[in-house]
């Protein structure tokens, strides 16, 4: 039976593309948003007065993800905003979104300052926020973890970005297994080529890339940011209750 008491959700990099899609979809389906963005305050305050249109409780947290020693101070930056604007102490919902990509032809173009970066934001940050979030996250909640299609497929230059995702979907299955004794699910989206800012732009401004993509995808267009926030928001409501350690993908059937 789906519960009538409101839930909150924490989405990070929820200023843009996907977290923004995510976060709105959320409120679609009547759930208070949390957002984070990393440096687009402007952006994240329009996300906001959209989540607010829509008729839920909204707010907006600074947030770099790849700074795991500044989460203490996050934390309790969201503890006063939960209470605050929300009259709440604990949230439903963590999606595990933000994050960048790298242009680079190969793995052995890959530099050591670039790996780090990715390894910060991508994994080891997504690890320890989650760590941090648990005594926040509701009973019966659920985290989401945005991965990408390149840890089934390969696409040069992908590789160290791909190899971090590899690690939260690894990382999902753990975090399923541990917090299920309270009733938490944790499941990873894994999107196909999306045209967002993301990597410069590059799939949103090239035809040439935008070609290729729909030669090798089995439904002959372009992914969206709107073609992902709706299966975020599926896979925290009760109809998905039973999905858990899943991933799930969404690129309309690219490389099958
Ligand atoms: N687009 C794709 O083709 C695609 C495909 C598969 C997976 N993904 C994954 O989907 C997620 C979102 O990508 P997107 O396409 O929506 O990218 P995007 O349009 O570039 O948006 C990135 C978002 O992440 C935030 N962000 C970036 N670096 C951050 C950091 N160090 N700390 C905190 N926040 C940070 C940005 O905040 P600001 O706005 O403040 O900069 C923004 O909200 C990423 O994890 C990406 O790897 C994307």
């Amino acid at each position: 039976m789906e519960s009538t008491e409101k839930k909150i959700a924490l989405v990070t990099g929820g200023s843009r593309g996907l977290g923004r899609d995510i976060a709105l979809s959320l409120a679609r389906k009547g759930t208070h948003v949390i957002i984070t963005y990393h440096a687009k305050k402007d952006e994240a305050l329009a996300v906001v007065a959209e989540i607010r249109k829509i008729g839920q409780q909204a707010a907006a947290l600074q947030l770099n993800t790849g700074v795991v020693k500044s989460f203490d101070g996050f934390f309790e930056t969201l503890k006063s905003c939960l209470k605050e604007t929300f009259a709440a102490e604990r949230f439903d919902f963590l999606i595990n979104n933000a994050g960048h990509g790298i242009t680079v032809p190969s793995l052995a173009a890959t530099t050591e300052e670039q790996f780090d970066d990715l390894m910060n934001v991508h994994l080891k940050g997504v690890f320890f926020l989650t760590a941090k979030a648990m005594p926040y996250l509701n009973d019966g909640g659920s985290i989401v973890n945005i991965s990408t299609g390149l840890t089934r497929f390969t696409h040069p230059g992908s590789g160290a970005y791909a190899a971090m995702k590899s690690g939260v979907e690894t990382l999902t299955k753990y975090m399923a297994k541990e917090a299920g004794s309270r009733f938490i699910r944790a499941n990873v989206v894994a999107p196909g080529a999306i045209a967002t800012d993301f990597n410069g732009a590059r799939l949103r401004e090239s035809s040439q890339v935008q070609d290729y993509i729909k030669s090798i995808t089995a439904l002959p267009r372009i992914g969206q940011a709107d073609d992902i926030g709706g299966v975020v928001a599926f896979l925290c409501s009760d109809e998905a209750g039973w999905i858990n350690g899943q991933r799930i993908e969404v690129a309309g059937g690219m490389y099958l």
